[in-house]
Parts: structure tokens; sequence; C-alpha cells
């Protein structure tokens, strides 16, 4: 087991926090371990949906997860969402803040989209000087997700792992391992998503994420609409076994079911904690899958519908 390098506690085993269960929390006070909350839904709201925030913030540890910071755009940071966003992690004391490792749009318009970004030393470099201005002002650890992704650059010339490993490095910041997501991108792109658990130290590892998707043949969809399969929870194994206890998130989006199931989904990670020793050089595992993906229009509206859910 390795501690992570901020100390940031094992918080156990989390759901994210949907308007569609707002009542069903309030009134039974489920024994959930913590809970993520979508920054953005909370950033200026009133109302009901802060109270509902706030009573939640009272009894159970939160976490701020947002989908807005578009590190990899290339508009430079924005204080104003950041202060907003500030004020918020001080208000639900979350101990530090997570968002992703992609572009959500450009000249100060958001698409909304999670949107991938060329792994070039030209935008390591202009990732990480943003990086560091949010951390700084922030004064909290910052932790960036791995999305999915659909289609890659001809222009990068490192691997994705290869890009987050060293963007951590030279920034300082941690990583939110979405499983689903390697997975789903290990398909989509034909590598093999045990080499990319292997080569993140494990010290950065904050936090988890699991999900469902969709398996449409030729790719994979990352719908958050159902139960996570049994690979993903074998990778979410594989990867405990290096990091030991971490945070762990159960996404659910689409279709969201009765929150007891959402809760025995995420409680299903207790299972994969105990299980036996994997050596990180186990053998690979390549997903079958063509190489190289190449979208069609109708693929890529389809995927434009449902990705403003990878959160
Ligand atoms: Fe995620």
């Amino acid at each position: 087991m390795t501690p992570n390098k901020w100390n940031i506690p094992d918080l156990g085993f989390g759901v994210g926090l949907r308007s569609v269960h707002y009542d069903h929390i309030l009134e039974h006070r489920p024994p959930v371990d913590w809970f993520e909350v979508i920054s953005e839904t909370y950033l200026e709201s009133g109302g009901r949906v802060r109270y509902v925030l706030d009573r939640v913030a009272e009894q159970y540890p939160i976490v701020l997860h947002g989908v807005s910071l578009s590190v990899g755009s290339s508009d430079p940071v924005n204080f104003g969402y950041l202060k907003l966003l500030k004020a918020l992690a001080d208000r639900v004391r979350s101990p530090y803040i997570s968002d992703h490792l992609c572009w959500t749009g450009v000249n100060a318009h958001n698409v909304h989209d999670l949107l991938p970004i060329p792994y070039t030393e030209e935008s390591l470099r202009h990732i990480t000087q943003k990086v560091k201005q949010v951390m700084e002002f922030m004064e909290r650890p910052l932790v960036l997700e791995n999305v999915s992704t659909y289609a890659q650059f001809s222009s990068s010339s490192m691997s994705e792992w290869e890009f987050h490993a060293r963007l951590m490095e030279d920034s300082q910041c941690g990583m939110l391992m979405d499983v689903n997501n390697i997975y789903v991108s290990a398909y989509n792109h034909g590598f093999d998503p045990k080499e990319f658990i292997d080569r993140i130290d494990p010290a950065l590892v904050c936090q988890y994420h699991l999900a469902g998707h969709t398996n449409k043949g030729t790719h994979l969809l990352d719908t958050h609409n159902d139960h996570v399969i049994d690979e993903v929870w074998e990778l979410y194994q594989y990867a405990y076994q290096r990091t030991g206890g971490r945070n762990t998130l159960l996404e659910w989006d689409e279709d969201i079911p009765d929150f007891d199931v959402v809760h025995q989904e995420a409680l299903k990670a207790r299972e994969y904690r105990t299980a036996e020793q994997v050596a990180p050089s186990g053998p690979r595992v390549r997903p079958s899958t063509p190489p190289v993906m190449r979208l069609t229009p109708l693929e890529k509206n389809e995927r434009v519908n449902s990705m403003s859910h990878d959160l």
C-alpha cells in the first residue's frame, strides 16, 4: 500500500449526489461514506438546491468535482470561476477539488463536453502553467481525471499515461483515476489498460471513479447508465493493489435507479479491496478492438449526445 503524496484520507466508498435522490437522502440519511458533488450545480445556486447541499454537508464528507476548469483550453485560467469554486469548497469543506484533463470550450464559450487534448510538449507546458495557477489560487490539492476519448491527435508525441505522469511531476497536481475511462479508451484505441495503470506513480493517485458504459461493438461509450462490468471491477482491483485505499466513487448519471441500487453498486468495491495480490507486471490484456477508431458522422453525433455525462 502506498500513501498518497498529500495525505488525503481514504473516505471510503461514495456516490455522486444527484437531484433524483435528494428526498431519499434527506429522509433516510443512508450510511454513505461520502458524496461527490458536481461543482457547477451548486456554484451560484440558492433555494432548495443550496438547502439540500448544506444539509448533506452537515452529515457527510463532500468532495467537489468540476466539469468547467478546462485546463486543456487555449483560454487563460478563469479566475471568476475559481473565486466561486473556492467559496463553495470552503462552504462544504472539500479537502481537495477535482476536474478533468481535457478542454471544454474556447473563447469563454463552454460546449459542455470533455474533449481530448493533444499529448505534446507544447500542450504539456501550457497545461502545467494553468494547473499551477489554479492550485495556488485554490490553496488545496487539484486532482485531474483521465477522460474517455473517441479520437486521438496525430500530432501527439507521447501516450496519455506519459502525459498525465509528466503533468503531475511538473505541476504537483494529483490524479483521479477513472478506471472505467481507462477501460473505455483502451478499447477504443487498442492499448493495454494495465500499462496505463502501471505507468502512473501510485503515490499520485488520490481517488478512483467507477461507472458503467455502453458497448457499441466497434467502440465503447462512457454512458454511466448501468452497472460496472466485471472487467472494470478487475481493473479496479489491479489498480487498488498498487495504491491501497483511496476514495472510491461510483458514478451513475443516466437511467438512474433507486438510491439503494447505486449505493450497493458502490459498496461492491469492498470485495475487490481484499482480493488476492496480483503483481503489477502481470500479463497484458489488450482489448480486442481495431487499433485506430474512425468515427462516422452519425457516431460522432451519438457520442456528442452522450458525452456530457462523462463526469
Ligand atoms: Fe469519472
